[in-house]
């Protein structure tokens, strides 16, 4: 082992946070970045320059472990290189692989010197002390008893003009097919204070759009600045209040957690962005009683009616598997029916993946890949035609876009609709952070396109 120091003066250090996976992951990440922040680190994309390199891995599907050990061969060739400079690499896994495979990854990679869990990382200070002082490998995936909330920094790197805050972690839902009950472990809600206080942080550095993060998060139960107890509904209504914020989400709730506050909320908050993704997986009642969902179609479809009832310009996303064991071509049928009663503006779909200690993994009527791939073949089909539907009927509207990155070709600015899609117009980087009217004049499968407007435009405009 390489035995230089990785806290010396003379030079900055370079931190290197590569992140797989869902938002949560991404709002982790940026939280690692303010811990090793105050530490004196500094962010690069290069791993040659990096003192630390952290992978913030996801466990949800499939080749999660394989993507995980290629990567970390490729970075273990860039840790000898340094090593033969004289610099150090600390090699760092952190995520849900690392909270499920810790120990095999130290026993696989011997040359990795940190494996930790997604509740564990305000320890990183210690971490990196632990390996400073010599120890060969540090471990820790426990579920600890204290909040790492309560010792992250408050001020970070700035959050962008759309940030997201994390209020709630766990499921304890335990759908068969799913891993995060056993990475993310038991449901767990920041009180509402501290949810409050965060974003106001988040909207006195830049940022006009919030999204809250959850793995669950309709379970979201805050104590409450008046000594009770609220729900996801009652928060997002004091979340409106805030002074400066613009635009407001939550992602992923569980279609059976959707309460009547929750859907008042959407009627009444005109700062909810009429934008929903609202899981379901299947529309074979048969097939989600196999995955523990606890509902029917029937029933989502008649909670998505409530919501609609509610907010009228709602669009909705959602996620699908096919090709759950036992799956027949009946029951992917009724996935197709609801796609086609719902019609979604976007959706993310996949084939079941096996994972190693799950329910289904057991169950008998494993389907073979080819089942699978034919049937997300014909289910993207429908998706991609109805997101497309739904682009071409925002032409020639205008509406709110919220700039908030440089687009990919020169003189181009992207940003995001009220309903998700990527718009991208004509202009310069300083529209980064604004809220701007947009007439739609181009759609495609991916993205819109459009127009800025000069004027100022009061109503958002329904597609
Ligand atoms: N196989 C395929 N897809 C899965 N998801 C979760 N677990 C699995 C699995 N084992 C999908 C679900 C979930 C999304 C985040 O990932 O659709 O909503
Ligand atoms: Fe996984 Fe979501 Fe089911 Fe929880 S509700 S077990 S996170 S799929």
């Amino acid at each position: 082992m390489n035995e230089t120091p990785i806290s010396s003066h003379a030079a900055p250090l370079h931190v290197l946070i590569k992140s797989w996976g869902c938002q949560m992951n991404v709002y982790d990440s940026g939280r690692m970045g303010d811990v090793l922040a105050e530490m004196g680190y500094r962010a690069t994309e290069e791993a040659d320059q990096a003192d630390l390199v952290i992978l913030n891995t996801c466990h949800i599907r499939e080749k999660a472990s394989e993507k995980l050990f290629s990567e970390l061969g490729r970075l273990h060739e860039t840790q000898q290189q340094r090593a033969a400079r004289g610099q150090r690499m600390v090699l760092a896994v952190a995520g849900c692989v690392a909270q499920a495979q810790g120990a095999e990854i130290l026993a696989r990679a011997p040359y990795v010197n940190m494996v930790f869990g997604p509740q564990t990382y305000h320890r990183l200070p210690a971490m990196l002390a632990r390996v400073e002082a010599g120890e060969r490998s540090v471990l820790d995936n426990d579920f600890p008893p204290e909040s790492k909330f309560d010792s992250l920094p408050h001020e970070g790197a700035p959050p962008g003009p759309a940030a997201f805050l994390s209020i709630q972690e766990g499921c304890d839902r335990f759908c068969t097919f799913c891993v995060v009950p056993y990475t993310r472990g038991a449901e767990s809600s920041r009180p509402a204070l501290a949810v409050l206080d965060e974003a106001r942080r988040l909207i006195a550095r830049g940022a006009s759009e919030i999204t809250l993060l959850g793995q669950h998060v309709n379970a979201w139960r805050g104590a409450a600045p008046d000594g009770g107890c609220w729900g996801l509904g009652r928060l997002l209504r004091a979340m409106a209040e805030l002074p400066g914020l613009q635009r407001l989400r939550y992602t992923s709730p569980h279609p059976l957690a959707v309460d009547d506050e929750l859907i008042k909320a959407h009627g009444d908050l005109g700062v909810l962005m009429p934008f929903l993704h609202l899981p379901v997986q299947s529309g074979s009642d048969s097939i989600l009683k196999a995955m523990n969902r606890n509902h029917a179609a029937a029933d989502y479809l008649r909670i998505v009616e409530r919501l609609r009832a509610a907010r009228s310009d709602l669009v909705l996303s959602s996620d699908f598997i096919v090709g759950f064991p036992g799956e027949s071509e009946a029951d992917f049928q009724a996935t197709l029916d609801l796609v086609r009663e719902v019609g979604y503006g976007q959706a993310y779909s996949f084939k079941y993946s096996s994972r190693p200690g799950t329910p289904a993994a057991d169950m008998p009527g494993q389907l073979p890949e080819q089942v699978k791939e034919e049937r997300l073949a014909r289910l993207q089909e429908l998706l991609w035609a109805q997101q497309k539907d739904f682009n071409l009927r925002c032409m020639g509207q205008m509406m709110p876009v919220l700039f908030d990155r440089p687009g990919r070709q020169a003189g181009q600015v992207l940003g995001r609709s009220p309903w998700m899609q990527s718009v991208h117009v004509e202009g310069t980087n300083d529209l980064i952070g604004q809220i701007r009217p947009v007439r739609i004049t181009q759609a495609g499968l991916v993205s819109i396109g459009g127009d800025l407007e000069s004027h100022d435009m009061k109503a958002e405009a329904l597609c």
